[in-house]
This record gives structure tokens, C-alpha cells and sequence, in this order.
């Protein structure tokens, strides 16, 4: 039975082609490498929320949540999208092998957190998706980011890809329900329910602006001097 298992190192041994090997040892070794790109970026963020919460007594970085995206999805995403599988196609094509969310208060301080990411070094913003200037038909809102962080290793820096999402509250609620709703269903949505579904998003969007109205007054009302 010990016999079954195979080790990348003894692949040589089965007259298996070296380059082929190397392929092998390069793609058990890029999930480690996309978890670590999401790991700085982790620390990061969490940098900032604590210099924000510590300067103006308010992070606007509500919640934080990440994951890898796993080999299957990859796999699907690949053979939905026409590439051929290789490790430099899955590197170059798909975006968000490391994914992560930011879910912010208000919208504006999702385009405050954007301009800070765009203005870093270490971080190179390769592309802007504004889905809440340019909601998607169904009425997602979000703004995706797709980033490139350095990742120091021996052979030298590595340039890893990662996806950010980022979406107040109230944008997190509608597309975490959305996907609840929809994961079942995989036809197309009766039209009545593509309506109201699309509806739920605009009362997401009245609750956005709702919510800054009143953070406005308050803050107006906190600088103003007592009346007693
Ligand atoms: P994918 O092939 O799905 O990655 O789409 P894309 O490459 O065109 O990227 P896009 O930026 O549109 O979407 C990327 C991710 O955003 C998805 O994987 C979802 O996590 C999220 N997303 C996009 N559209 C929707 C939507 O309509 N509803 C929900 N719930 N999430 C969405
Ligand atoms: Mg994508």
C-alpha cells in the first residue's frame, strides 16, 4: 500500500520528465504562496484600521474576510473561460485565487480606502471594477479591486495577484442574500423575482445613504455647542 504514495521528488524515478516534474512542485507550492500574498495584505489592513481607529477615533474598515479560492473553482473558472490548463494561464487569467472582502460603513469610505490603496507602493492596483457607480443589471453593488503585492522569496520578488472586494454593510447583506437565493437555483430568475430582487438592492442603496444623512447630522449636532 506505501508503495502507492508518490513523492514529487521520486517522479524522476518513473522516468517522468523533468520539466514536468518541476510543474508538479510549482503547482503544490502556489497555494502556500497565494496564502501568504493574503496574509500580508491581512496585516496590512489591519495596520491601517488601527492607525484610522487611533487618529479619528473611527476606522472606516468595518469587517474583514479572506479565503483561497479552492482547485476545483479554479479548474471550472478556467474551462468557463477557454484556457488551457497551465499554471502560467491560471497565474495570468484568474484573478482571485487569493480573495478578499472589506466591508466598510459608509461608501465613502470604501473611495477613501481605494484612493489610500492606490496611493501605496506596495501595492500595485492593476484594476478598478466600480459596480457602485455602474451596478451590475441584477443590482449587485460592489467595487473590485484587482491588486499585485511582493512577495520576498529566495529565487528573488514575486508579484502574486489577489482580488479585494469592497461593499458597505447594507451591499454585503444584498449580495450574501443573493447568493443564498440564487445558489439553488440554477435557471433562469422568473422576471418578477429578478424585479424584486433588484428592488431589495435599491432599498440597500436608500439604507447607504440613509445611514450617511444621519452620520452628518450627528456629527454637525456633536460640534455644535451645548444649548444649556
Ligand atoms: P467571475 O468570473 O465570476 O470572477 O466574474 P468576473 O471575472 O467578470 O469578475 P466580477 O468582478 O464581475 O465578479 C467577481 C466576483 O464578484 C464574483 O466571483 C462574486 O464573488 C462577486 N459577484 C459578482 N457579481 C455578483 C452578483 O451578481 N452577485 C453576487 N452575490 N456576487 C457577485
Ligand atoms: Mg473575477
Amino acid at each position: 500500500m506505501n508503495q502507492l504514495q508518490v513523492h514529487v521528488k521520486d517522479l524522476q524515478k518513473w522516468q517522468v520528465s523533468e520539466e514536468f516534474a518541476k510543474q508538479i512542485e510549482n503547482f503544490t507550492a502556489l497555494p502556500a504562496l497565494y496564502r501568504h500574498a493574503l496574509n500580508e495584505l491581512e496585516n496590512k489592513i489591519d495596520i491601517l484600521k488601527t492607525e484610522w481607529q487611533a487618529r479619528d477615533g473611527y476606522s472606516p474598515i468595518e469587517h474583514i474576510k479572506s479565503r483561497i479560492k479552492d482547485p476545483k473553482s479554479i479548474l471550472h473558472k478556467m474551462e468557463r473561460k477557454g484556457h488551457e490548463f497551465t499554471l502560467d494561464n491560471m497565474e495570468q487569467h484568474i484573478h482571485d485565487i487569493a480573495g478578499m472582502r472589506i466591508v466598510c460603513a459608509f461608501v465613502k469610505d470604501i473611495y477613501r480606502l481605494v484612493d489610500h490603496l492606490c496611493a501605496r507602493e506596495d501595492i500595485r492596483v492593476l484594476e478598478i471594477k466600480d459596480y457602485i457607480a455602474h451596478p451590475k443589471p441584477n443590482g449587485y453593488q460592489s467595487l473590485h479591486l484587482i491588486v499585485a503585492m511582493p512577495l520576498v522569496l529566495l529565487e528573488g520578488t514575486r508579484w502574486v495577484k489577489a482580488e479585494i472586494q469592497l461593499r458597505t454593510l447594507a451591499m454585503d447583506f444584498w449580495a450574501s442574500m443573493e447568493h443564498i437565493l440564487y445558489y439553488k437555483f440554477d435557471k433562469q430568475l422568473p422576471s418578477h423575482v429578478a424585479e424584486e430582487l433588484k428592488e431589495a438592492a435599491r432599498a440597500a442603496d436608500e439604507l447607504d445613504q440613509k445611514m450617511l444623512r444621519l452620520r452628518r447630522e450627528i456629527l454637525e449636532l456633536a460640534e455644535r455647542p451645548s444649548e444649556e
